[in-house]
């Protein structure tokens, strides 16, 4: 890989500096051996985090996200790289009778043309504090995952510094700029026409599907909001994000947690006495649903119940989620509604029960919605009670709205709203970000006359969440578009192209 040519594109990545520390020795083991067994897991964990080793030394490795592909999770994939190492170094500690500590240090930043030197400094720098908490991250890290982890302040004379506590189960959503509802009236209506026969005993599986960013989710918490908590419904949410892709069913616990009433802090007796509880209702074998609960959830639950083989263990699960679906939306039961977000991200046992779900559900009212990102593939299509709602971008009318309604203000300059209308083609995140970014730099102010534009537009740097949007997009196309694309970008916005 080339970090010359990615620094010549100021390509923004983060940093994670993570070095081992042995505190007690044992003879028997020679430190190789022990650094060797942690280089082991941390090279494991880095690939599947999608991080890139770019240095092993003293007893330190530096491990890039953001290269060779762009992300747009980079400090989420980072953070969850350190916890996963810091868990490894326990068992490796248990297998060596010694203790291993690693202490894990992010930051973000640019690439230089001295390739990645700048941020290694800045993390050694913070490693040089000696904080005792294992893993450090910067303020802008912090900034970027909020809502995701729970965090410590660590005030330095540098400035503030965080410490991650632990990852989050179901992350909190992030509180932003944000406008109101625009346009969408012809989607909005349609998803609540399907809901409307749900309600008299039919059956729908929907989909809305888009890019990044062009309001997917949105329209889903509208429609939540405004329409379906009103409804005698089941709502059923669940979700999948980018780092669960790797934790079989994922999409399936907040299923079985909704089912059975269970929260996160019951105790393991507590769970098998909520889940006997309501199999003797539903007629259901609770033995079977403690070791499925335990498949999905942690195989804490399962207590002594002898283990089963992997394919016995996928029927099982599959015959009772269906028991589950089925009692819930069954003859006492009310219609259900099942959210399913970012499904792109589920794993693949996730997606095989989702599919079991579709193929299965007849009637029963039940409407299952799944959000996903362009570019899923999936076997409902041919389903007669399937349909896909497609969201395009916001039309040049409501883009200015949008503007209009992030800015609180109804009359805006129009260069702001040209400019604006221009580079977000309607893209929804991107109108957002571009305000964000015009607020941030400080290109407009406020005047008893009205907004005024003190900088001129066309000097704005695009923000970064767009680039790494964009920029991820076109990772994912075939070589020769990514040539066109890149010659393209040489020659303007249109251009023409012969094949
Ligand atoms: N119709 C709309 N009116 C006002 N704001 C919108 C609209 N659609 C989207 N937005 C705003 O744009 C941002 C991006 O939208 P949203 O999160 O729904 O995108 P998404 O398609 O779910 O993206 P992703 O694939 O990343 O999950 C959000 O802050 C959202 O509030
Ligand atoms: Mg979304």
């Amino acid at each position: 890989m080339n970090i010359q040519t990615l620094a010549k594109e100021r390509r923004k990545v983060v940093g994670l500096l993570i070095e081992i520390e042995q505190v007690s020795s044992n003879e028997k083991n020679s430190n190789d051996e022990i650094f060797g067994d942690c280089l082991h897991s941390i090279r494991q964990i880095t690939a599947q985090y999608d991080g890139f080793i770019d240095k092993i030394f003293n007893n330190s490795v530096f491990i890039i996200f953001g290269i060779p592909e762009r992300r747009e999770d980079n400090p989420t994939r980072a953070i969850l790289t350190a916890i996963s190492v810091q868990e490894t170094s326990k068992s490796i500690s248990l297998k060596h009778k010694i203790t291993v500590n690693t202490h894990a240090c992010i930051d973000t930043g640019l690439l230089s043309s001295d390739e990645t030197s700048a941020i290694l400094d800045s993390l050694k720098k913070i490693a040089q504090l000696k904080i005792p908490e294992q893993i450090v991250i910067t303020a802008d890290i912090h900034r970027l995952t909020e809502g995701q982890f729970s965090f410590k302040g660590i005030p330095t004379e540098t400035g503030k510094l965080y410490s991650i506590i632990n990852a989050l189960k179901i992350p909190a959503i992030k509180k932003h700029l944000q406008s109101r509802f625009i346009g969408r009236v012809e989607e909005f209506n349609l998803l609540k026409k399907y809901v409307e026969r749900v309600l008299k005993g039919e059956w729908y599986v929907v989909s809305v599907v888009g890019e990044a960013g062009i309001g997917k989710s949105r329209l889903v918490r509208e429609l939540t909001e405004t329409y379906l908590l009103k409804k005698d419904v089941r709502l059923i949410k669940s979700r999948a994000y980018a780092f669960t892709a790797m934790e079989p069913y994922y999409m399936f616990c907040n299923i079985l947690s909704y089912t059975f009433n269970i929260s996160e802090t019951d105790t393991i007796e507590t769970i098998n006495k909520k889940i006997a509880d309501k199999c003797s209702v539903w007629q259901m074998n609770s033995q079977e649903v403690v070791l499925t609960a335990g498949y999905v959830f942690s195989k804490e639950l399962q207590g002594n119940t002898t283990d089963i083989a992997f394919e016995d263990r996928k029927k099982l699960i599959f015959r009772i989620v269906k028991q589950i679906v089925f009692n819930l939306a069954g003859p006492d039961g009310k219609p259900v509604v099942f959210i399913f977000e970012d499904v792109q991200w589920a794993d693949h046992s996730s997606i095989e029960l989702l599919n079991m779900v579709i193929d299965s559900i007849s009637n029963i009212p039940i409407f299952i919605l799944c959000v996903y990102r362009t570019g899923f593939i999936h076997s409902w299509a041919a389903k007669p009670y399937y349909t896909q709602i497609f969201l395009k971008p916001l039309s040049k009318e409501e883009t200015r709205e949008m503007v209009s309604s992030l800015l609180e203000e109804e009359f805006l300059p129009g260069d702001i709203s040209n400019a604006i209308i221009e580079k977000s083609e309607g893209h929804p995140l991107y109108v957002e970000e571009m305000v964000k970014t015009l607020i941030d730099e400080g290109a407009i102010v406020r005047t008893p006359f009205g907004l005024e534009v003190v900088k001129k537009l066309s000097e704005l740097k695009l923000p970064d969440k767009v680039e790494d949007i964009i920029s991820s997009r076109i990772n994912i196309l075939p070589q020769s578009v990514k040539k066109i694309i890149q010659t393209a970008s040489v020659i303007g916005r249109k251009f023409q192209c012969k094949w």
